[in-house]
This record gives C-alpha cells, structure tokens and sequence, in this order.
C-alpha cells in the first residue's frame, strides 16, 4: 500500500498529464502525443488507486472482473466504430458516466460509513449537498445522453419534440430539484434522495427532447461537460482528488467546446439548452426539384475545369466522411499542384458529425496543415476562386442560413462556395443533409453536380487529371 502523500503526488501527475492531453489534442499536428499523456496519466491515476488500499476484500475481485470486461468491450468498440459513428459513442459512453455517478452517490448514501461520510441518517451535510449534485447531474447526464444517442442513430425522430409548457415545466422540475435538496439535508429522508434522482432522470430526458436536428452537436459537448461535472461531484463525496481534477477538466473543456461551436453555428447557448430550435423543418428551403433544372458532368468535366483553374478551394463534408474518399482527394490535390494550380482546404466548424471531424479525415491523409483553413479565414477567397470543389458537404454550404429566418439552419455562417466561377459538386442525388433542407445551389448556373460516390468520383477525376 502506497502512502497518502505519495498517492496525492501520483493524482497531481496524473492531472498534470490530463492538461497536457489537452493541449496536445486541440490540433492535429500534436493529437497522437495528447492521446498517449491520457492514456499514461489515467493508467497512473488507476495503479494508484488500487495501490492505495489497505484491505482488499473478496468482493474486490468482482472490481478487477468488471474492469477487465468493460475495458474489454470498450475497447473492442473502439475498434470497431466507424467515424461517422462517433457522436452517438460519446453520447453513449457519456450516459455512462453520469450512470457511474449516480452509483457511488446511492452507495455512499446507502453506507456512509464506508466513505467516511458520517452515518445512516446522520451524513456530513457538505457530503450531503455534494451527493445530491453528484446525483442529480449524473443522472440528467445519463438519460440526456440515452436521447442524444436515439436521436443521432436514428432510432428516435431528430425533429424537436415540443409541446406547450414546457418551458416552465422544466423550470418547475429544476426548482423541484434544489428544493428536494433542501429537505434532503434537513432530515435525510431516504424518500427526498430517491425523488432527487428520479426527478433528474426526468429533466435530462425533458431538456433534450425538445432539441432538433442541427443543435445536436453542441448538445453533445454539453452532456460531455455534465459528465465532468458529475465525476468532479463524487469526487469530492469520495475525496479523490484525481476524480476532482479530471471532472473539472472535462466540465470546463467540454462547456468551452459547447460554446466555440454555438459561435460557430451562430446561436446562443441559452437558445440552444431551451430547445425547439434547430429543428428538422422539412418545408423551410425546401424547392420543388422536378421543376428546376441541374446541370451535371462526369469526372472529364471536373478534371478538365480544375486543371485550368488558377485556384480551387475543397469544401469537404459528412460525405467525404461516408466514402472515405480523404486518400483519394489528397491524390487529386497533388496531382493539380504539379499543374500548378493553387489549392486550399476550407474547413466548417461543423463539417461532418463531430469537432474537428474534417480536420482529423485530413491529417490522417497527410495533408498539409498549412493548407486547410478555418471558415473565417478563407470565406472572402471564394470570390476570387475559379473552382469550389465541394465533396460531400452541403448544409455548410447552403445560402438559405443567409436569407431565410424561418430556415432551421438560419444564422449559421456558411461557406460562400457561390461566389467562386465554378462550383463542383460530389454527391450521389439531390437529397438533403443533416439538416434536412434542399440546397438552391444545386440549381444554379455556375454549379455542375457530379451525382457520385466521392471516392469514386474523385478517383476518376485523378485519372482524367
Ligand atoms: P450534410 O449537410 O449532412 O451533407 C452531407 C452530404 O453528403 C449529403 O447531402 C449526402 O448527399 C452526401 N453524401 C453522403 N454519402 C456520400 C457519399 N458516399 N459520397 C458522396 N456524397 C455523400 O454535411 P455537412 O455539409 O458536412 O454538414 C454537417 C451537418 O451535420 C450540419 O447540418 C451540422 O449541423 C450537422 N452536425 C454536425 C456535427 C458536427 S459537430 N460536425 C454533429 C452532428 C450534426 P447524397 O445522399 O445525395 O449523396
């Protein structure tokens, strides 16, 4: 068994190595490294932790058990995702965790005395209070991110679940919330600590429903900053400074992240926790396909406009995702710098299904970092550009979040791929994206359509190149 002290030097580095992962995963250049000081600091802060005690139980080897089968499904799933897959994985793996916080507070209150809290109707009140926060947010986290994962798999509608009152009912549910709380310490009812947790069970289901298609990222990173917050919560119930460091890491990162995406999507945060917005309109924007004419080419086309342009901008998107058409893009880029041609990649902040979903499919493609873009950075070059090659994106392309109000994607900055001379793009049919909203580009007279896999398309384009 490893001392008190030698144990708290252990979580410091182990935090120090949580920061450091941190750093390292905000650009790609450094996310491998960041990745590998997590996986060090967490093996620290689990080594430890077992080192620390003084009487292992039989009981304890059920831990070891669990531990080695969650890790092992983890692990295998891990694998096997694929990366349009992810947001509904952290979702899932979220709902985990605010699960695991509503554990440990129910054991401590159950036994206090095991955790040092006191005893059976006669707990510390700071431990009282820091339970019941444990709880309450650990179980929103767990039944929000159970919705969040129906919706983004599909299972359950994307379409904001509305109905009237509901507003202040979630109020009523809130105050119900702290109120409980209140009384729960007063008298340490075992009834006011299970109304607690059903009650928050509730919220988190009633505060996601109500939230449509396009605000599911930035409710992603929010449940991902609840779940910090929860484990930061039962750190404290279980005096584990490891858990308090890691828990506020991931509430403050993922709050952070919550808010540089709703700057990103141009709306407030508040409007998105209230919900009902960004929802799945299916009339807004949406025009009659068979009466407007597109104009389409083939791969010749493409590759013919292309090697004659001066510049040409690649807009990736979800598709470029679904075909994994990086290598294959990285590929034809190469082949147009050889003829000269400039190329630059502009980067959406919610291109694809995840943060930085583009960045990554690039980097694992090796393309160069200094030719990918932020939006704000390469916006006002569309209209000096010869070609936009837009490949599998569309929603982050789409003027309607410029000129209609009731459009649910309305006040999303959008890459103003229109303005270049040309604009090319890969995908299979007319249909809509995430959003759900038809794309007047589509129609436009300097828009060609190449109605391909981007794989395949891109491909061919390489070898009319
Ligand atoms: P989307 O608007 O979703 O459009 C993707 C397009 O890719 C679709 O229209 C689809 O058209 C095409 N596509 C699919 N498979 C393809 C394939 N194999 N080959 C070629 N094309 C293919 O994507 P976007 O422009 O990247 O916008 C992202 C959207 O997702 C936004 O609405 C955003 O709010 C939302 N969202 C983002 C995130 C984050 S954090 N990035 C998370 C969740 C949701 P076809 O079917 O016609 O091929």
């Amino acid at each position: 068994m490893i001392s008190a002290n030698l144990l708290a030097i252990f979580y410091l580095i182990s935090g120090i190595l949580f920061i450091l992962a941190l750093r390292g995963l905000s650009s790609p250049e450094t996310s491998r490294q960041g990745n590998l000081f997590g996986i060090i600091g967490m093996a620290i802060a689990i080594t430890v932790t077992f080192l620390s005690i003084d009487n292992f139980s039989s009981g304890f080897l059920y831990v070891i058990l669990f531990l080695l089968v969650g890790g092992s499904i983890g692990a295998f799933i891990a694998f096997k995702i694929p990366m349009t897959a992810m947001p509904e994985l952290v979702a899932g793996f979220h709902s985990l965790v605010g699960l695991a916080a509503v554990f440990v507070a129910i054991s401590a209150f159950i036994s206090p005395e095991v955790f040092n809290l006191g005893t059976s109707g006669n707990i510390k009140l700071a431990s009282l209070i820091e339970m019941s926060i444990g709880a309450a947010v650990g179980a929103i986290t767990f039944s929000g991110s159970i919705i969040a994962f129906l919706k983004l798999r599909g299972i359950m509608s994307g379409s904001p679940i509305t109905f009237p009152g509901q507003h202040i009912l979630n109020l009523l549910i809130l105050i119900s919330i702290i109120v409980l709380t209140y009384f729960l310490c007063l008298n340490q009812s075992p009834n006011f600590f299970w109304s607690l947790i059903a009650i928050s069970f509730l919220v988190g289901f009633l505060l996601i429903i109500p939230i449509g298609g396009a605000d599911m990222p930035v409710v992603i990173s929010m449940l991902n900053s609840y779940s910090g917050w929860a484990a930061a919560g039962i750190g404290f119930t279980l005096e584990n400074t490891a858990l308090i460091i890691t828990g506020a890491l991931v509430g403050s990162s993922g709050a952070i992240l919550s808010y540089i995406m709703c700057k990103g999507m141009n709306r407030s945060f508040f409007n998105v926790i209230l919900g009902g917005f960004g929802g799945t309109d299916q009339t807004s924007g949406k025009t009659n396909k068979e009466q407007k004419p597109v104009k389409s080419g083939n791969a010749d086309d493409a590759a013919f406009l292309m090697k004659n342009a001066s510049s040409v901008i690649i807009v990736p998107g979800y598709g470029m995702a679904v075909a994994q058409a990086q290598h294959a893009l990285r590929e034809m880029v190469d082949s147009l710098k050889k003829n000269g041609v400039k190329v630059s990649y502009a980067i959406h902040p919610v291109a694809g299904r995840m943060p930085g979903h583009m960045n990554v499919l690039l980097a694992e493609a090796n393309v160069p970092y200094d030719e990918v873009f932020e939006l704000e950075e390469i916006n006002n070059d569309f209209a000096n550009c010869d070609v936009a090659y837009v490949i599998g994106a569309n929603d982050v392309t789409n003027p309607v979040a410029k000129t209609d109000p009731q459009s649910p994607i309305y006040g999303m900055p959008v890459l103003d791929v229109e303005k270049s001379k040309s604009v090319l793009f890969v995908k299979r049919s007319l249909s809509p994206g995430y959003a759900g909203i038809d794309n007047d580009l589509f129609y436009r007279d300097n828009t060609l359509m190449l109605f391909a896999d981007a794989k395949k398309m891109t491909e061919d384009i390489i070898k009319n190149l």
